[in-house]
């Protein structure tokens, strides 16, 4: 049995006064399990929708039930919660904090937990491992290539072990070469349980991903639809 990890149900998002409506009424399921691609131009919501996912913010209205949490509702402290424990965040331009080692940003994204220090690095160590950068623990982001940096990004985002993952444009500051070493990244995590959302404007990536989601001027103008394939031929 699977269960919606996302529920998007009429979902508008305003900005400012005289209001930009960013979003405009957006109705989106998301099993436990996919791998979706969201795409659309330039200014069409894509953000401001997987911002929404993330918990990050909240809708003006409609409601939004995320790993069965009622987004609109809780209070800010239990969306922390929900956000720090599970969900992990990917974005292009990395976010890593400068001056420190691999396995320090790596580790940062369990402070949340109280864990030791000791046992946030030995996480840590894991997580790079899983993506490939185990002999590049102890370098700094400015000692990183930009495909080994954002890999330290998505080790942070993982070592939590979130149910969900969300991407924004990951690949975007990358050359092909990390960038495809980047998606199978995200494919192996999903193949291991995670849901995975990723926010591209590459046309050959989303068409290589299991589903599409098509937004235009704040509203869901396509949706190839999940793929089951527990049940499919
Ligand atoms: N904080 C804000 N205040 C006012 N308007 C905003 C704000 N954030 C986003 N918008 C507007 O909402 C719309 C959707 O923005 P969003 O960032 O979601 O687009 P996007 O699809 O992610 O675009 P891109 O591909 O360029 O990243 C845009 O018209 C944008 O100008
Ligand atoms: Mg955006």
């Amino acid at each position: 049995m699977t269960r919606d990890i996302v529920a998007l149900s009429d979902v508008t998002r305003s900005y400012g006064e005289p209001p930009t409506q960013a979003l405009k009424g957006v109705d989106l399921t998301v099993e436990e399990g996919e791998l979706v691609a969201i795409v659309g131009p330039s200014g069409s919501g894509k953000s401001t929708m997987l911002n929404l996912i993330g918990t990050l913010d909240r809708p003006t209205s409609g409601t939004a039930f995320i790993d069965g949490a009622d987004v609109s509702r809780m209070s800010d402290v239990r969306l922390s919660a929900l956000r720090a424990y599970r969900i992990g965040f990917v974005f292009q331009q990395f976010h890593l904090t400068e001056g420190f080692s691999a396995i320090d940003n790596v580790a940062d994204g369990l402070i949340y937990t109280g864990i030791s220090r000791r046992q946030r690095r030995l996480f840590a160590r894991k997580a790079l491992e899983r993506v490939g950068l185990d002999h590049r623990l102890d370098h700094k982001p400015n000692q990183l290539s930009g495909g080994e940096r954002q890999r330290v990004a998505i080790a942070r985002a993982v070592v939590g072990e979130p149910s969900l993952l969300l991407a924004d444009e990951p690949t975007g500051n990358l050359d092909s070469t990390s960038g495809a070493g980047v998606v199978e990244l995200l494919r192996d995590l999903n193949e291991t349980g995670t849901t995975v959302i990723v926010i591209t404007h590459d046309i050959d990536l989303a068409e290589s991903l299991p589903r599409r989601v098509s937004l235009r001027d704040g509203r869901i103008v396509a949706d190839s639809g999940r793929v089951d394939s527990g049940r499919a031929a």
